[in-house]
């Protein structure tokens, strides 16, 4: 099985952005004129067969997704690109965004026509300011060519993209609270149900999806659903971009098959290379700061949804934070909390308060001052905050702290003790 493939990513870096002659003659937009003469039913089929999960972090089921809005009979639905890509160690949407916005336009024009949409909302990040231009000038030029706007290909079919953009909070990628946040209200999360497929964005039903699952959507088309799912595993169809950070020798994004190994991703020469410096591999942290951190010993699972599931890890938004032997647990920790404690919006008790707790606790672990019974109030805590929080923001909190807390307990006794074995902590 090759390491690494050039399916999703495939034009980045070997078309001019937005430029769609040159796209087209890439293969782009073969798709959409497939889509254009195919039934509805038949396009979320081939979605189903894909095995799509979504890529925005949750990996819920975009053929069941699609399938569940094209049984609702309410009009108008919209269609809306999660672009706000706020979670830390991940930067694959960008790399779409910048090098082939085409394709998620492609992705999201199949989607307005499987739904007999006519507007789309793509929620770009609010740091990504130059992207909200260039994509902007992307949609001008797809416009321009007749494949978005009016009468797309002569088709009759009319589908109009708006970009909205994000002010910086994490909560507004949440799916709910990126509709209130487009509709110009507080970006804080709704309660669900009601799902968004029945009463979404302007109280319609709305389809909501991250940049690259909407990416994977051409592909899928033009390859048709099996050959996309087979590339993959039994339960994770395709590939996944995955974004490798920290003390990883080669930085970037790079496109995997799924079930190539954890221990692939890390240290073969042409994707991570291995850790910066010869120094050795501590831990890594999957899926960005609200999932699992894990150990050296786990290197051999396969990358897939399933098999991380199985270890306490998760594929999440396919961030791959690495940290040598230099980085102390319980100072990253500090840092994995204190940035939950900025985001939380503050809707909810648990998540407000429960953070806070959190972050003083393990602030005075990592001063020398906790107590045994500081650390058995911190696992209450941390089981409180997931179990009860509102919304996916605070029930992820606590994840980088219990799993580092499994694999690394006597680097959390040597704190109790005074004592930092990776000598960070001024104790
Ligand atoms: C706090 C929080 C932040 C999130 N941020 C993002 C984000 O930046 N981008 C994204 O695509 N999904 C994000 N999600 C997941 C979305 O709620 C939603 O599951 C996703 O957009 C659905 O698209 P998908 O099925 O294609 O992944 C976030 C979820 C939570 C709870
Ligand atoms: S869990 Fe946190 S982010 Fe989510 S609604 Fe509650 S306070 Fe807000």
């Amino acid at each position: 099985m090759p390491k690494s493939l050039n399916i999703v990513s495939a034009n980045c870096g070997k078309v001019t952005p937005g430029n769609v002659e040159e796209y087209v003659r890439a293969g782009g937009y073969e798709s959409l004129k497939k889509a254009l003469s195919m039934q509805p039913r038949a396009i979320v089929d081939e979605v189903v067969a894909s095995g799509l999960r979504g890529r925005g972090g949750a990996a819920f089921s975009t053929g069941s997704k699609w399938a569940h809005l094209l049984e609702v009979r309410e009009n108008p639905k919209y269609i809306v690109c999660n672009a706000d890509e706020g979670e830390p160690g991940t930067f694959k949407d960008k790399l779409l965004l910048e090098k082939d916005p085409l394709c998620v336009i492609e992705g999201m024009t199949i989607a307005g026509r499987v739904f007999d949409s006519h507007d789309g909302y793509i929620y770009i990040r609010g740091e990504y300011r130059s992207i909200q231009h260039s994509f902007q000038k992307a949609i001008d030029n797809a416009v321009a060519a007749g494949y978005l706007g009016n009468n797309i290909l002569g088709s009759g079919f009319n589908f109009h993209l708006h970009i909205m953009t994000g002010a910086g909070a994490y909560v507004c990628g949440e799916n709910s609270a990126l509709l209130n946040s487009i509709e110009g209200k507080v970006g804080r999360p709704r309660i669900k149900p009601p799902h968004l497929a029945e009463v979404g964005l302007f109280q319609m039903p709305t389809l909501v999806n991250n940049v690259e699952t909407f990416a994977c959507i051409a592909p899928i088309l033009r390859m048709g659903g099996e050959a996309f799912h087979a590339i993959g595993t039994a339960e994770s169809g395709g590939t996944k971009l995955v974004c490798l950070s920290g003390h990883s020798a080669r930085r970037g994004v790079y496109e995997v098959p799924f079930g190539v190994s954890l221990r692939d991703i890390i240290f073969d020469p042409e994707l991570g290379g291995g850790i910066a410096g010869g120094k050795e591999l501590k831990f890594f942290h999957l899926g960005g700061l609200s999932g699992s951190i894990g150990c050296p010993a786990q290197l051999d699972t396969p990358y897939s949804y399933e098999c991380l599931v199985r270890t306490g890890l998760s594929v999440g938004s396919g961030a791959v934070v690495v940290a040598d032997e230099s980085v102390c647990v319980v100072d990253y920790l500090k840092g994995v909390l204190e940035f939950f404690l900025h985001e939380s919006c503050g809707k909810c008790i648990p998540c407000q308060k429960g953070i806070r707790q959190m972050y003083t606790i393990i602030c005075k672990l990592s001063e020398g001052k906790a107590t045994q019974e500081d650390m058995c109030l911190l696992k209450e805590l941390a089981c409180m905050v997931t179990n009860v929080s509102f919304c996916g923001l605070g029930q992820t909190s606590a994840r980088a702290l219990m799993s580092a807390w499994k694999h690394f307990e006597p680097e959390f006794a040597a704190h109790l003790n005074k004592q930092c074995p990776a000598g960070v902590c001024k104790l």
